[in-house]
C-alpha cells in the first residue's frame, strides 16, 4: 500500500495544554539520548487531536524528540494505525481483507462501505463523518469477518450488520463491539464443546468487549482529559488535564507537499519545542556549603560519578540526609536539572540508597565500591 502525507496540509500544528504536559511526560520515561523511543505513543496523540497526522503534526514531534524529520516519517508512513489524511468525524472503519476475512465474506464488507460512505478507500462520506480503508490482518481472523471502527473490533459480521452498525453510529449511538453473531469470543457457534466448567463466572461480555464497554472509548478520541499522567516520578500525577476539543478533521488550507511527501527532509533535528522542567518551587531544600565542611561522598550512591557529585554539590546537594528527604515533586525537580543526566535520580532510586547510607548502614554499591577501593571517604 502506497501511504504517502495528504497534498493539503494545514500551516501549523500545536498540542493542546493538556496534550503537551503528556506528551512530555512520555518523554521523561526514556534514558537521555533515547528520547526518540517516544515517537509512537505522541504521533498518536497528535493524531487522536487533530483526527489524522499531518505534516506539521509530524515535524512538531520529530523537533521534540530530536529527530530528523523523514525519520519520523518513516514511522508515521510505516503503521497503518496512522491515517496520513482527513478521516470521518464520527468512525474511520477499516475492514480486515486478509484471507480468513476475504473467504467469509470481506469483500461484501467493502461493497457496504462504498455504498455508504464513499466509492474509494480513504474518501470522505458526503457529511465529513465516515471513511473506510482496508487494511491487513488485524489478528482476530477466528470471528472473520470483521473491522477495526475505532479502537475497537467489531466481529462476525454480515454485510446487513455493518450496514446498522453504521447507521447506529450515524445516530450518535456505539453498538458494543466484539462478535456480532451471538458469539462470547471465539467458541463454537453451538457453544463450548469442551472446558465447559469456565463458561460460568463470566463477566457480561469477553474481556476485550468488557473493556471496551467499561471504557467507552470506542469512537471517542482521547482528548488529554482521561487519565492523569502516568509519570509518578514526575511527582504531578494530578497535571492539569483540562477538557480540550478535538480539531476539526476537515483539510486546512493548502499547503502542498512535494513530491517525495517531505519537505525537509535534512532539516536538522534541534529542538525548539524543549519540554519546560517542573517548576523551581519543587527544588529541594539546598545548603550553601557542606555542614562543618565535610560533606558525605556522595558517589557512595550508586549512579554517582565524580561529574555527578560535583553537579550535585554546585546545586547545593552535600549530605545523604539531604537526598534521603527528596519528595517525589523534589526528585522529578532534580532529575530534570541534571544537565546530560537527567532522570538518573529515579533511575537507579537514590533516595532509597541515601536514606540507608544516612542512616549509617551500607548498601550492596557502597560495600563492594569500599571494598574494592574505588571510593575513599
Ligand atoms: Fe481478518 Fe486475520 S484475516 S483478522
Amino acid at each position: 500500500m502506497l501511504r504517502r502525507l495528504h497534498p493539503d496540509q494545514p500551516e501549523t500544528f500545536a498540542f493542546t495544554p493538556a496534550n503537551q504536559a503528556w506528551a512530555e511526560a512520555q518523554i521523561t520515561k526514556y534514558p537521555e539520548g533515547r528520547q526518540a523511543s517516544a515517537i509512537i505513543p505522541i504521533l498518536w496523540r497528535a493524531q487522536e487531536q487533530e483526527g489524522w497526522l499531518t505534516r506539521p503534526a509530524i515535524e512538531h514531534v520529530a523537533e521534540m524528540l530530536g529527530m530528523a524529520y523523514i525519520r519520523a516519517l518513516e514511522v508515521a508512513s510505516f503503521y497503518f494505525m496512522f491515517q496520513l489524511q482527513p478521516v470521518g468525524s464520527v468512525a474511520h472503519i477499516q475492514i480486515c481483507g486478509t484471507t480468513s476475512c476475504m473467504i467469509c465474506g470481506a469483500e461484501d464488507l467493502v461493497a457496504v462501505c462504498k455504498d455508504k460512505i464513499a466509492k474509494r478507500a480513504h474518501e470522505l462520506s458526503g457529511d465529513g463523518r465516515f471513511s473506510w480503508e482496508e487494511v491487513e490482518c488485524l489478528g482476530s481472523c477466528a470471528n472473520a469477518p470483521m473491522a477495526q471502527i475505532g479502537k475497537d473490533y467489531y466481529e462476525d459480521l454480515t454485510a446487513a450488520r455493518l450496514g446498522e452498525i453504521i447507521d447506529e453510529m450515524a445516530a450518535g449511538k456505539v453498538p458494543v463491539p466484539g462478535p456480532q453473531n451471538g458469539r462470547y469470543a471465539s467458541e463454537p457457534l453451538a457453544g463450548l464443546t469442551s472446558l465447559t466448567e469456565y463458561d460460568s463466572g463470566k463477566t457480561q461480555y469477553n474481556a476485550s468487549v468488557q473493556l471496551a464497554t467499561d471504557i467507552g472509548d470506542t469512537i471517542k478520541r482521547i482528548d488529554g482529559t482521561e487519565v492523569p499522567l502516568i509519570t509518578p516520578w514526575q511527582g504531578k500525577p494530578e497535571a492539569a488535564n483540562e477538557p480540550t476539543k478535538p480539531a476539526d478533521p476537515k483539510p486546512a488550507t493548502s499547503n502542498p507537499a512535494d513530491d517525495t511527501g517531505v519537505t525537509k527532509q535534512e532539516a536538522p533535528a534541534s529542538s525548539t519545542a524543549k519540554p519546560e522542567g517542573p517548576s523551581d518551587a519543587n527544588k529541594p531544600a539546598a545548603l550553601d556549603a557542606a555542614r562543618e565542611g565535610e560533606p558525605d561522598d556522595l558517589k557512595l550512591i550508586k549512579g554517582v560519578g565524580p561529574k555527578l557529585e560535583t553537579l550535585l554539590n554546585e546545586l547545593g546537594f552535600y549530605h545523604f540526609d539531604q537526598i534521603a528527604a527528596w519528595t517525589p515533586r523534589e526528585v522529578a525537580w532534580v532529575d530534570e536539572n541534571l544537565e546530560g543526566f537527567k532522570g538518573r535520580v529515579s533511575r537507579d532510586n537514590w533516595v532509597e540508597q541515601a536514606d540507608t547510607l544516612s542512616k549509617g548502614l551500607e548498601t550492596d554499591f557502597s560495600k563492594s565500591a569500599k571494598k574494592d577501593g574505588i571510593y575513599k571517604e
